[in-house]
């Protein structure tokens, strides 16, 4: 997706349930959760030596931040303030392994795709009173992206355990990660 700030793009006030702007505030503390914990991991794995998979991890942890602000700027075109919450620790901050961090970011991923549900159950009732909002559109777009994201992860960490069964060396599989286009 494409990102920055789109100075072109004017406010048109729109009136936004409480409720839906709540849940919509939620999940932008969780997208940046996610950007910060993705950097810890890149953190690790830059430190151990694995350029290829901490360049993957720290490329994941942009794709975090512009989750977030697609949903910052959902409420902010509409005219809507928005809140932002103190950010969690990332826990943890260090793993046994590479496999162990990717393991990790794969039920990372699975947890948030529970999130975005629970922020559909939220805020799709407001739907059928507030068309005009398009939260049916923005719930679908970030369903969408988690599919894709447990999907590349997952990949991931398929590679270690194919690696294993045929002792190839971290280095290499570090090469493969490196070369990984994310998708978007
Ligand atoms: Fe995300
Ligand atoms: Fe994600």
């Amino acid at each position: 997706m494409g990102f920055g700030y789109k100075n072109k793009l004017h406010v048109q006030k729109q009136d936004i349930p409480p409720d839906v702007v709540k849940a919509v505030e939620f999940q932008i503390n969780k997208e940046i959760y996610s950007q910060y914990l993705y950097n810890s991991m890149g953190a690790y794995l830059q430190c151990s030596d694995l350029p290829g998979m901490a360049k993957w991890m720290f490329k994941q942890a942009r794709e975090e931040e512009e989750h977030a602000f697609k949903l910052i700027e959902w409420l902010t075109l509409k005219g809507q303030r928005v809140h932002l919450a103190q950010i969690d620790e990332p826990i943890p901050q260090w793993w046994d392994s590479p496999q162990a961090v990717f393991e990790n970011s794969l039920e990372h991923e699975k947890l948030v795709t529970s999130l975005i549900h629970s922020m559909g159950e939220k805020i799709l009732p407001f739907d059928k009173d507030h068309p005009e909002l398009g939260i049916q559109a923005l719930v679908q777009w970030f369903i969408d992206e988690q599919v894709e994201e447990e999907e590349s992860v997952g990949k991931i960490v398929q590679i270690f355990v194919d690696g294993k069964s045929s002792n190839r060396s971290m280095s290499d599989i570090d090469i493969e990660i490196g070369n990984i286009q994310h998708t978007c």
